[in-house]
């Protein structure tokens, strides 16, 4: 029970381009967001107050998304807010694209639910997205 839980969200489809799509993964609310052939995933709830980032607006040339409620920024790469009144970051997941298919990853240390997963909590702020099919996790931490 280490390493990565995979789950599957479907066609890539589900998420055009310039888009956001709430996902329930595993116990917890995820944002996928999807900018050309990038994807990115925060944990839905903003961190100020119990609001779907989903919801809000999307900032592709910036990499943020913005809460509908108060208008915290999120980075997509690292979760961070650049404003406030939200001051901890959301999680962040990696997303594989996989034959058409995208695929959730959580790792060991990723936060959130995990009760019947190898989920635990932890924050890890990393992000990865993969723009051909087939391959491997490519990492964009910062
Ligand atoms: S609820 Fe998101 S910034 Fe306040």
């Amino acid at each position: 029970m280490s390493g990565s839980d995979i789950f599957p969200l479907g066609p890539v489809d589900q998420v055009p381009d310039g888009q956001v799509r709430r996902f329930e993964v595993g116990g917890r609310a995820v944002a996928v967001i999807r900018i050309g052939d990038d994807f990115y995933a925060l944990g839905d709830t903003c961190s100020h107050a119990d609001y779907s980032l989903s919801e809000g607006y999307l900032w592709p040339e910036e990499g943020k998304l913005e809460c509908p409620r108060h208008g915290s920024r999120f980075s997509l790469e690292t979760g961070e807010p650049d404003s406030l009144p939200a001051t901890r970051p959301v999680p962040t997941y990696r997303v594989e694209l996989r034959d058409g298919e995208l695929f959730l990853v959580l790792d060991s240390g990723d936060p959130g639910g995990g009760e019947a997963t190898a989920a635990t909590t932890a924050n890890n702020n990393n992000n990865t997205t993969t723009t051909t099919d087939d391959t491997t996790a490519e990492g964009q931490q910062r």
